[in-house]
């Protein structure tokens, strides 16, 4: 299968080259301002879905990084941006993450930044005992999912925060994040796009969580 096929890329590979030059523009950690008391502070095991920019960010703290990213036209250039032996880029996608979970590795910190919105509601269903099943216990799921207009050839849902939360909680999920932004970049604000921030963790071995 071509990344073209991969349902939910729609519209990246033709806009790619300027797309990459955008989102490598963006500050990682002003974007992520919501979650950084949950981003773990020793090095750590961390994926990112749907990435670029951030598997570089993760990885000059010591973590190490998986990135996933099924869009080639995206995931080769920030390969070549970002060469560091802390990252492994992965060709895969949700919601099945076939690749990655054939691995049977678990994460301590899973993010999603503006990708869960490109699934429709079976394939989010899908996809969040995938995601569970990804985190060790007392790990964290980050999310963020934008609303509004969506451009032109691309594939993306409107999804109320409380779906999300009822669906990750049915799969062992208490959400500790759930905060509405605002837009960073000036056009988007401008367009009317806001922000979901959510976040997750998982019970740890006693049946309790640890935040
Ligand atoms: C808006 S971009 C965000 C990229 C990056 N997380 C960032 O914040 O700059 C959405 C990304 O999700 C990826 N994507 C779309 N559908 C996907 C799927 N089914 N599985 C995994 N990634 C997907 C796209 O290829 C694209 O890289």
């Amino acid at each position: 299968m071509t990344s073209a096929q991969v349902s939910g890329t729609e519209g990246y590979a033709s806009e790619a080259e300027q797309l990459f030059q955008r989102y490598e523009s963006i500050g990682a950690a002003e974007n992520h301002r919501h979650v950084l008391h949950l981003i773990p502070k020793a090095p750590a095991r961390v994926l990112d879905i749907g990435s670029g920019r951030d598997a570089a960010w993760f990885a000059s703290f010591g973590h190490r990084v998986i990135a996933v990213e099924p869009t080639d036209a995206l995931r080769i250039p920030a390969m070549a941006r970002h060469p560091s032996p802390l990252i492994e880029w992965l060709d895969d996608s949700l919601p099945d993450l076939v690749r990655l979970r054939a691995r049977g590795e678990t994460f301590d910190l899973v993010m999603l930044t503006a990708v869960w919105m490109h699934l429709d509601q079976t394939q989010r269903q899908y996809a969040m005992p995938n995601l569970a099943s990804l985190i060790g216990s007392g790990g964290t799921i980050t999310m963020t999912i934008r609303h509004g207009p969506v451009p032109p050839a691309r594939r993306m849902f409107e999804i109320p925060a409380e779906e999300t939360i009822a669906l990750a909680q049915a799969h062992g999920l208490r959400c500790v994040l759930n905060v509405a932004s605002e837009s960073r970049q000036e056009r988007n604000r401008a367009a009317g796009i806001t922000w979901t921030n959510l976040a997750f963790v998982k019970a740890d071995a006693s049946g309790s969580f640890s935040r």
